[in-house]
């Protein structure tokens, strides 16, 4: 079976979050099925450079405001994928972040950019551009390739099946109305309505009223974006869809994210040799000017420093953790409003908090090697990837129990303790209140080694390798 997933980043080349990663692992775990699997990718410098061996394939234009498009084929480091990179210098040879100029604002033409990646998509499964190979489905991933199931819905002679995965409703690709005749749609009349989002176009309705069927990325927010408290609007529409909507849960990339082989970690260490993490938080504490204890608890952030991630909780919390005489670290970037609250905590409390603002992959690496426990108290999470990290890195997730985060976070309760099944630590209420309460809990808990052990192992031992849920995503295509 021939599957095309078309995505704005991937890992290594180009990431602003786990979407990267998803699309670099979910790919490799098909072809290792023995799926026949492409990618298709924009143009941006770092992919440019990055995809190896690249031959021609058809160049086109003027399209979409590009004088010339090229398309070529490559391979993809470490996974030897296929990918195809669309080459339009006027839309795609930009540095820094795929979607935000150097203003941090997003691109003026982002609609006509993403509006490229789906419309090649299109012509792919069309086998217009490329004679040798055709996909059977079309694999969308968020907003970006959104208009892909359109642009294929809009050819009749088409059967391609189109898939796409919502990583996160909050981003709905919303642009002014009157940019619709840039798209190149042929869809009028009723049918725009199907773009239409109170005044503004938006790629991700598009897609999903289009898609010939939608999944989200763990079952928990599958269920809750069918609700008005998650669904951006979108509710109504999500829960119309029916059985056409499910949710896969994402998995881990382990020659990626393991302890045991991690190349960007002082010493390495697994769950029999736990030697090795107490070396990695001693150094880090050393570093970062930190009292050097190990029996000093350590917290960590790697996130973005937004509301969605719940970064104002852990702010507001923080003398909480501080009073337990914890230490955190955060690496992140995000909010300006988030950003200057962590810059004052760390001004103010030097010798136990330290902020990196940025992206830094190697010390993510490190800082969650290093920790004790890892903050993730989101308000949502479709679901988040780093708590899985944590749990391979002995690292126990505090997590809000909400999408992802309840699917993958088993809570420390005396009861799950007993059964030893506990793998970390939730809590509820999206209050700062709720996660001090918690925080203070698991302290508590960090001052009985023994138990804490038995914790960090039941973590260690568990497997969300993309095995499963890539036969899964395989159960769909062939579904259709
Ligand atoms: P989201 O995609 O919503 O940001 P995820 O948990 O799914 O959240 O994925 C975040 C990914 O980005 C993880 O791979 C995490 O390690 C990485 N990450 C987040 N912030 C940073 C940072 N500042 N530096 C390096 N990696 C980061
Ligand atoms: C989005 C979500 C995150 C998810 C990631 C990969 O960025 O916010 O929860 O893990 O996509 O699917």
């Amino acid at each position: 079976m021939r599957i095309l997933h078309v995505a704005a980043e991937i890992y290594p080349l180009v990431k602003t979050g786990g979407l990267a990663d998803v699309v670099a692992a979910l790919p490799a775990a098909l072809a290792a099925r023995g799926l026949d699997v492409r990618l298709l990718l924009p143009g941006m410098p770092a992919i440019l450079n990055g995809v190896s061996d690249q031959q021609r394939v058809i160049r086109l234009g003027p399209a979409f405001g590009a004088a010339v498009i090229t398309l070529r084929l490559g391979r993809m480091p470490d996974s030897g994928l296929l990918a195809y990179v669309i080459d339009a210098p006027f839309l795609y040879r930009r540095d820094g972040n795929p979607y935000l100029g150097p203003d941090g604002r997003d691109w003026k033409d982002n609609h006509r950019r993403y509006a490229l990646l789906g419309w090649i998509a299109a012509h792919l499964a069309g086998g217009e551009l490329d004679r040798n190979w055709q996909p059977e489905v079309v694999h969308a991933h968020d907003w970006h390739a959104g208009l892909a199931p359109a642009y294929i819905a809009q050819n009749p002679a088409l059967t391609t099946a189109s898939v796409f995965t919502i990583h996160n409703l909050a981003f709905r690709g919303l642009f002014p109305l009157d940019h619709y005749s840039d798209l190149g749609l042929l869809i009028t009349g009723a049918h725009q309505s199907a773009l239409e989002f109170h005044g503004h176009l938006s790629f991700m309705k598009s897609a999903l009223v289009h898609a010939k069927r939608v999944n989200a990325v763990s079952p928990t927010y599958a269920r809750e974006i069918c609700t008005p408290e998650f669904g951006w609007g979108l509710e109504g529409l999500l829960r119309g869809r029916g059985n056409d909507l499910s949710g896969i849960l994402n998995g881990v990339d382990y020659s990626v994210w393991d302890p045991a082989g991690d190349p960007a970690l002082p010493c390495s260490y697994s769950a029999d040799h736990l030697l090795g993490k107490e070396v990695c938080k001693l150094k880090l504490q050393s570093e970062l000017g930190f009292a050097v204890r190990v029996q000093a608890p350590l917290f960590a952030v790697v996130s973005r420093l937004t509301s969605q991630k719940g970064m104002d909780l852990v702010l507001r919390a923080l003398p909480a953790l501080l009073a337990e005489g914890g230490q955190l670290v955060v690496i992140g970037s995000g909010d300006a409003e988030i950003e200057a609250g962590f810059r004052a905590a760390a001004a103010a409390h030097g010798e136990a908090v330290s902020v990196h603002f940025g992206y830094d992959d190697a010390f993510a690496h490190r800082i969650i090697a290093a920790a004790d426990l890892l903050l993730v108290p989101s308000r949502f999470e479709p679901c988040g990837l780093t708590q899985l990290y944590a749990l391979r890195y002995g690292t126990l997730p505090l997590v809000r129990r909400v999408g992802g985060l309840a699917d993958t976070v088993i809570d420390a309760t005396p009861e799950n303790l007993t059964l030893g099944t506990a793998n970390g630590f939730v809590f509820h209420a999206a209050s700062s209140r709720a996660l001090a309460a918690r925080a203070s809990d698991a302290c508590k808990l960090f001052r009985h080694p023994g138990r804490w052990l038995q914790v960090q192992k039941c973590g260690m031992a568990q497997d969300f390798s993309w095995a499963d849920s890539a036969a899964r995503y395989e159960a769909l295509y062939r579904s259709i």
